[in-house]
């Protein structure tokens, strides 16, 4: 089948690279730059091979493109473009919206067209759909399901392949295809019996984890209080062999889902008139973990930071990857510059960000460890300052939670 991926990031290339296995793609991006890249086999995304993206276009199996046009008799469309928050933090599908312009413009022949971009309950019916019909030139009868993706870059053990992944259509119909479009690279698929299900079930599944991070992460300035470790506390918890699972403190929350997919929530149920009070406090208390980690910093530097040379080591929002979208970072970053430290920051995956070139990791009077990407050895992190504070629970004999 003609498949056309709409957007070529994390989600958007990974789907490519495994659709590819089976069916002709074209992955369709804005951005000129990754366009370019792609079809000379440059991945810019963990976990997608630069080898195999050549392989597949070598047997004219993917090929990336800017132009529009070349969605146009395309069987199947898969949307997997940003749903960001708004400057206000508010749901911005202003993403999505261009992807319908581009799929109701351009389409010349009836397609599926999946969503696997993550938005509110009823964004495939009363969103993705009239969008793509009001754009739409031509009189055409496209069907419409939702395969909210799971996707975790830089994992080993799951992958498009083994995640059990949800589906479902607006129609019998389009659930049939669906069907039949994933079970080609996907071993288990899911079945739920509308769109919003899908939608709520992927946005239930961040929340859970906001909320618990927010937990764990109130529980470590409980456990400090007390005195305590909260790494020991957990793994006492942790002993327990049912209803108990565990989470571990950090600075904050990042990426572009746990930080963002909440409020689509926590928007849904106000508008329902229902408060989303555990969704709204969990994300303040993640939120707020970056003063409270630099008020800790402040206190064990004799009350100051003013004109101290502080150094953030790993910036990208989790191990391992070069991604820095949310990342919990920023917030530290900006909390050291307005107790007014002379910031840099150390990573060599990200390179560059915000403007600036990572430092050298050594060489400051504090390093605040907020990502431990695994080329960062504890004995490289401990010898970079005289004082360290640690977020992450994986260097041992410094401070930290
Ligand atoms: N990254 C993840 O781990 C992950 C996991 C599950 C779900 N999701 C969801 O998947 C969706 C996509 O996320 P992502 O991480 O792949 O984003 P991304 O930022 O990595 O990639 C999105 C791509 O879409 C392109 N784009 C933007 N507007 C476009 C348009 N109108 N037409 C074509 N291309 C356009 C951008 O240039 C970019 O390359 C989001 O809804 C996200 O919440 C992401």
């Amino acid at each position: 089948m003609k498949v056309s991926i709409i957007g070529q990031g994390y989600v958007g290339l990974t789907i490519s690279i495994f659709a590819s296995s089976v069916h002709d793609v074209v992955g369709f991006d804005t951005n000129q730059t990754i366009v370019d890249d792609l079809n000379r086999g440059v991945s810019h995304i963990e976990g997608v091979d630069g080898a195999l993206l050549t392989q597949r276009i070598a047997e004219k199996h993917f090929r990336a493109t800017s132009d529009p046009k070349d969605v146009s008799d395309s069987e199947i469309v898969v949307i997997a473009v940003p749903t960001p928050l708004s400057k206000d933090r508010k749901p911005d599908l202003r993403f999505v919206e261009a992807a319908c312009q581009t799929i109701g413009r351009n389409l010349t022949k009836s397609a599926l067209i999946i969503n696997e971009s993550t938005s509110f309950p009823g964004t495939l019916r009363n969103f993705i759909k009239p969008l793509i019909e009001k754009y739409s030139d031509h009189a055409l009868d496209h069907s419409y399901a939702i395969s909210p993706e799971r996707v975790d870059p830089g994992r080993q053990d799951f992958n498009q392949k083994n995640t059990p992944r949800l589906y479902a259509g607006l129609t019998p119909e389009a659930s049939k295809r669906t069907r039949a479009f994933y079970s080609s690279f996907c071993d288990n698929l899911v079945e739920v019996s509308s769109p919003e299900v899908a939608e709520a079930a992927k946005l239930f599944e961040n929340t859970f984890r906001q909320v618990n991070i927010a937990l764990v992460n109130e529980f470590a300035q409980i456990t400090h209080a007390l005195g305590i470790s909260v790494h020991e506390t957990l793994e006492a918890a942790n002993t327990k062999p049912y209803g108990f699972m565990k989470f571990t403190p950090s600075a904050g929350v990042g990426g572009h889902c746990i930080p963002v997919d909440p409020t689509y929530l926590a928007t849904t149920a106000e508008e329902l008139g229902i408060p989303a009070t555990f969704i709204r406090h969990a994300n303040d208390v993640n939120r707020s973990m970056a003063k409270y980690v630099v008020q800790r910093i402040i206190k064990d530097n004799g009350g100051s930071i003013k004109g101290k040379k502080v150094n953030i080591v790993g910036v990208a929002y989790k191990p391992n990857v070069a991604d820095v979208r949310e990342t919990a970072a920023e917030l530290v970053i900006d909390e050291c510059r307005a107790k007014g430290a002379n910031v840099t920051w150390h990573d060599e995956l990200v390179k560059e960000w915000n403007g600036e070139k990572s430092s050298s990791l050594s060489g400051a009077e504090i390093s605040i460890v907020i990502t431990k990407h695994d080329y960062l050895t504890s004995e490289l992190i401990k010898a970079s300052a005289p004082y360290v504070f640690d977020s992450t629970g994986r260097v041992q004999g410094v401070k930290g939670f």
